[in-house]
């Protein structure tokens, strides 16, 4: 069986995945730190969207920019007039929410109860209210539709505003307006303002990528459901630069590309949905986000938006440097080359750590199993981690049976002759089965047992975690069958 949210979190805890921030002073709101096994997980997720974006094709590559960007960027971008929720406070329990969120959340109640009608019209007069900006509207239709404060129930409302989701410091000694500068609220932007630098270094032709793993940091009025959403969080994005009028072909391309990677990681098809966004962002052409279904349900995990030139013709007009580039293939249509024009983007971007959520809660599972024979069988619950081999943080465990007989020795040994290739434990302490039992909890593919016969004939036993069978195995056939296992 799958695991409940509190229980997934309870466990990333537990065993090092993922702790709250600053936890002995009581944490901080939405800001997790991860643990010994967490960021070896979050390592290789991200290591594998980066060879999958960058080494597996050939017109990608990737860049490292700043945090920090020129102020200017987030006007360009749009951040600074358009990067923010409708927030509503309550005036009893006197806590903030989004107003756009207690609809939501009123609609999924409707739905809930079999009313999907209802939630569709709620959800279509939320999206009308918004788009003409009708805050007052807004907050009529919470107290239309009588929502309550979750926590103190009442509807003591105040109006909705917006409020912008850009944490915003200082640069230099001197605070005045001047010096102020974001944190960026995404990675893309540091992508758009080197389109120039890249394309000239890297001799790239349209079409043709950028890739870039990093920190971003939105103020998120509604931090919950864990790691979900969080106001440190990391994306990895892609920008596709692409001629314009080949943009719904290239949409669909990193749709289906993207959608099939999730499921190659592990995601299954049948918890994977697309969502189409009916409510577009005025540069948008089509927006589609890939939903995976968490415990609190299909919520998304990563967007592709056709995003046209509007980005790059933004930083155009505002840095006054051309955005242009020179296209020379021959249009069959004139017979001449396409020339100049501004390229036209598909993006591609995903939060690291909802692939992680993800990843974490789709690998929980919990089984009953049977232990012994005879008088002595019993049955328990066994918990353990189901990770694709690729991902798992640790990749084999090595066990000598005992502390003696030169077992120790030899276990160190075959550690010794794998541990430049794999990430793996070495333990002696505690029974065989305590030892299986840690390693499950934490999703190692093989435990290696070091045994009497090992020390004869040069064998192993290797126990898998999912069947919890054994194998004897040559330790000269580790090597070969870790690396197999674990390639993606
Ligand atoms: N450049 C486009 C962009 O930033 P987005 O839909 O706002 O689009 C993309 O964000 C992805 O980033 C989301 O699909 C999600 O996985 C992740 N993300 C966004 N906000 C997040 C948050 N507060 N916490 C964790 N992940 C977040």
């Amino acid at each position: 069986t799958e695991g409940t949210l509190a229980e997934i979190v309870s466990h990333a805890k537990e065993y090092g995945f993922v702790f709250p921030s600053s936890e002995i002073y009581d944490g901080l709101a939405a800001v997790y730190d991860y643990g010994p096994m967490g960021v070896e997980l979050k390592n290789n997720l991200k290591q594998l969207w980066w060879q999958a974006m960058t080494q597996l094709n050939q017109n990608v590559v990737g860049i490292d920019a700043a945090i920090f960007m020129h102020p200017l960027t987030w006007k360009a971008s749009g951040h600074v007039d358009g990067f923010s929720d409708p927030m509503i406070d309550n005036l009893d329990s006197k806590k903030r929410y989004r107003a756009d969120v207690l609809l939501e959340d009123k609609a999924a109640e409707y739905e809930n109860a079999g009313d999907k009608p209802r939630a569709d019209a709620l959800l279509a007069e939320m999206g009308r209210l918004l788009t003409a900006e009708d805050l007052a509207g807004v907050k009529q239709l919470i107290i239309d539709e009588k929502i309550l404060c979750p926590v103190s129930k009442t509807g003591n409302w105040t109006d909705v505003r917006q409020f912008n989701l850009m944490f915003s410091t200082q640069v230099g000694a001197v605070a005045d307006d001047s010096s102020k500068i974001y944190l960026r609220p995404e990675t893309a932007q540091g992508i758009f303002v080197n389109f120039l630098n890249v394309y000239k270094s890297a001799r790239k032709s349209v079409p043709f990528g950028i890739a870039q793993i990093g920190k971003a940091f939105r103020n998120e009025i509604v931090a919950r459901q864990f790691i979900f959403r969080m106001r440190e969080f990391e994306q990895m994005e892609m920008q596709f630069f692409i001629r314009p009028g080949t943009e719904d072909e290239w949409y669909q391309h990193w749709k289906a590309t993207r959608r099939a990677w999730h499921e190659a990681m592990g995601l299954p098809a049948n918890k994977l949905r697309f969502h189409d966004h009916d409510k577009l962002a005025f540069y948008a052409k089509a927006a589609v986000d890939i939903e995976y279904e968490f415990p609190f349900g299909f919520k998304e995990i990563e967007g592709i938006h056709s995003r046209t030139d509007y980005d790059l013709t933004q930083h155009q007009n505002l840095s006054r440097k051309k955005q242009n580039y020179f296209d020379n293939d021959i249009n069959p249509e004139t017979g001449k080359a396409y020339g100049n024009y501004v390229p036209f983007v598909v993006e591609t971007s995903v939060g690291a750590d909802r692939l992680f959520l993800a990843t974490l809660c789709q690998a929980f599972q919990e089984e009953t199993i049977t232990e012994g024979e005879g008088d002595e069988q019993k049955t328990k619950t066994r918990k353990f981690l189901k990770l694709h081999p690729a991902v798992a943080p640790i990749k084999a465990a090595i066990f000598p049976l005992v502390r003696k007989d030169g077992m120790p020795e030899k276990a160190t040994e075959i550690f010794n002759a794998l541990r430049h290739d794999f990430r793996l434990v070495l333990e002696e302490k505690d029974a065989i089965g305590k030892r299986y039992t840690r390693q499950d909890l934490i999703g190692t593919p093989f435990c290696i047992v070091v045994d009497g016969q090992t020390l004869e004939d040069n064998t192993v036993t290797v126990r898998h975690r999912d069947s919890r069978e054994q194998t004897r195995m040559p330790i000269s056939e580790l090597h070969a069958y870790i690396g197999q296992a674990v390639s993606f």
